[in-house]
C-alpha cells in the first residue's frame, strides 16, 4: 500500500530546492502583483490556478500547502497593510524556501503582513514546530512516553492551535488537496469549515479528474505525488464542500485543455469558491426576494426555491446570504415598509417556498425613498 506522505514530502523537499518542470502547470498571473516577489519563488511554482484573485483588502487570508510562498506573497500585497497572511506547509524545504524571502518582500511592499506555520492542512489545530519543540526536549522512548505525547498534543490542541476556530476571512489554497490521503480529505474540508468566520470564503484551484481514478494508479506514488492520481473526480470537488457545510458553491474556471491524460482520464484545473454561511438565527422580519432569471426556478443551499419572478418569503439569514456575491445580481432583495426589531422578531417558520404577501414587503407610496430599501443592483437608481 502507497505511503501517500512520505511520497509527497520527498517530492516537494526536492521540488524547493531546484524547479522540476514536470510538476509545473501553466497559469498566467498579472504581472504587477509579481514585482515584489524573488525568481526563486516565481519559477518554484507548483500550482494550477490563481486563488489570489479572491483577496480583498484587509483580509486575514490563510494558504494551505504555501509552498515556496508565491500565492502568499501575492495575497501580501492585495491584502494589503490591514491585512494578514498565513501560509501552511508540513515540509521544512518549502518552509524555508518561503521564510528567507520574507524580510525581502516585506521591504519591497513597505509592510509585514506574511507568517508560515508548520502543520498539516487536515489537522489545522496542531502546530508542528511546536511539536517539534517538545520533541527536541523529550524524544520518545517508550509506550508511557508516546501517551504522555498524546496527551501534550491534546493540550496544545486545546490552547494553542496552529488556526483557531472562526479566525480566517479568505482560505486558498493553490494545487494541494489533491496530495492528501483519501481517508483525510473529508476531515481536510471540515477543517477549512472550522477555521474561516461566519460569511468567510473559499477560493481552491485543483487538478481534477473525468472520471473515477483506478486503484493501480492511486497506488503509483510518481502519479500521487504528481498532483494526478490524488485528484477529485470533479463532481465530487463540489460535493465535498457542499458535505461539510458550505454554501454559494461556484466552479468559477475549469480548464477546457486537460493538462494530463493518463490511462484515458483527463486531469484538468479547475476552481471551486465556497461560502461558509453567516452564523445568525434565520428570523421573521417580512423580507421578500425575487430571482431575476433566467432559469424557471433555483434552489439555495438552505433548501429556498425561488421561482422566477416572484416575491418569494425568505428569514433574514437567507436574505443576508442572498444580498451578497455570488447571488446578489440574480437577485431583488425587497425589506418591508415597517421593519421588524431583530430582538422582537420570531424564527423564520413560513411554510416552505411560500410567496410573500406585497403588504408585508411594500417600499411604500411612490414618493417614499423606495431606493433605500433595494437590494439588488439597482439600488439608488430612481425613476
Ligand atoms: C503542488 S505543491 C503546491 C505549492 C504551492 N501551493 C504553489 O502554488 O506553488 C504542494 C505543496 O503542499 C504541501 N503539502 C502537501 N500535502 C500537505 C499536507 N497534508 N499538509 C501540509 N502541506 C502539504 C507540499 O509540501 C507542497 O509544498
Amino acid at each position: 500500500m502507497l505511503d501517500h506522505e512520505s511520497a509527497v514530502k520527498d517530492r516537494y523537499s526536492k521540488g524547493a530546492q531546484a524547479r522540476e518542470e514536470t510538476l509545473c502547470c501553466a497559469v498566467s498571473f498579472d504581472k504587477s502583483l509579481l514585482d515584489h516577489i524573488p525568481q526563486e519563488i516565481i519559477e518554484r511554482d507548483y500550482g494550477c490556478g490563481d486563488p489570489s484573485r479572491f483577496v480583498r483588502p484587509g483580509d486575514t487570508v490563510l494558504d494551505l500547502g504555501s509552498g515556496g510562498g508565491k500565492i502568499c506573497y501575492i495575497a501580501a500585497k492585495l491584502a494589503g497593510p490591514t491585512g494578514q497572511v498565513i501560509g501552511v506547509d508540513w515540509n521544512d524545504d518549502m518552509l524555508d524556501l518561503a521564510v528567507r524571502h520574507r524580510k525581502a518582500v516585506a521591504e519591497k511592499l513597505g509592510y509585514a503582513n506574511v507568517e508560515f506555520k508548520k502543520g498539516k492542512i487536515q489537522d489545522l489545530t496542531l502546530d508542528y514546530s511546536l511539536v517539534e519543540e517538545f520533541l527536541a526536549g523529550e524524544p520518545l522512548k517508550s509506550l508511557d512516553d508516546l501517551q504522555r505525547f498524546d496527551a501534550v498534543c491534546a493540550k496544545l490542541r486545546a490552547d494553542r492551535p496552529l488556526i483557531p476556530s472562526n479566525s480566517i476571512d479568505l482560505v486558498v489554497s493553490n494545487c494541494v488537496l489533491n496530495l492528501v490521503k483519501p481517508e483525510d480529505k473529508a476531515k481536510l474540508f471540515a477543517e477549512i469549515f472550522r477555521v474561516l468566520k461566519p460569511g468567510g470564503r473559499a477560493a481552491i484551484s485543483d487538478i481534477v479528474s473525468d472520471e473515477d481514478v483506478p486503484a493501480r494508479m492511486a497506488n503509483d506514488p510518481e502519479l500521487w505525488s504528481g498532483c494526478i492520481s490524488g485528484a477529485f473526480r470533479e463532481d465530487r470537488f463540489l460535493l465535498a464542500f457542499e458535505n461539510a457545510g458550505f454554501g454559494g458553491i461556484t466552479l468559477d474556471k475549469r480548464d477546457e485543455r486537460p493538462w494530463q491524460v493518463v490511462e484515458g482520464i483527463e486531469f484538468r484545473a479547475a476552481t471551486v469558491v465556497a461560502l461558509k454561511p453567516p452564523a445568525f438565527a434565520n428570523k421573521e422580519l417580512n423580507q421578500a426576494a425575487i430571482y431575476r432569471g433566467p432559469w424557471k426556478q433555483v434552489m439555495a443551499d438552505d433548501g429556498t426555491v425561488l421561482r422566477r419572478g416572484m416575491r418569494m418569503a425568505v428569514g433574514s439569514r437567507t436574505f443576508a446570504t442572498l444580498s451578497h456575491q455570488p447571488y446578489e445580481n440574480d437577485v431583488v432583495g425587497l425589506e418591508p415598509l415597517d421593519p421588524i426589531d431583530q430582538q422582537m422578531a420570531f424564527p423564520f417558520e413560513a411554510q416552505a417556498n411560500a410567496l410573500r404577501n406585497p403588504k408585508q414587503s411594500k417600499c411604500g407610496p411612490a414618493d417614499h425613498d423606495c431606493c433605500d430599501h433595494d437590494h439588488g443592483p439597482s439600488a439608488g437608481k430612481c425613476c
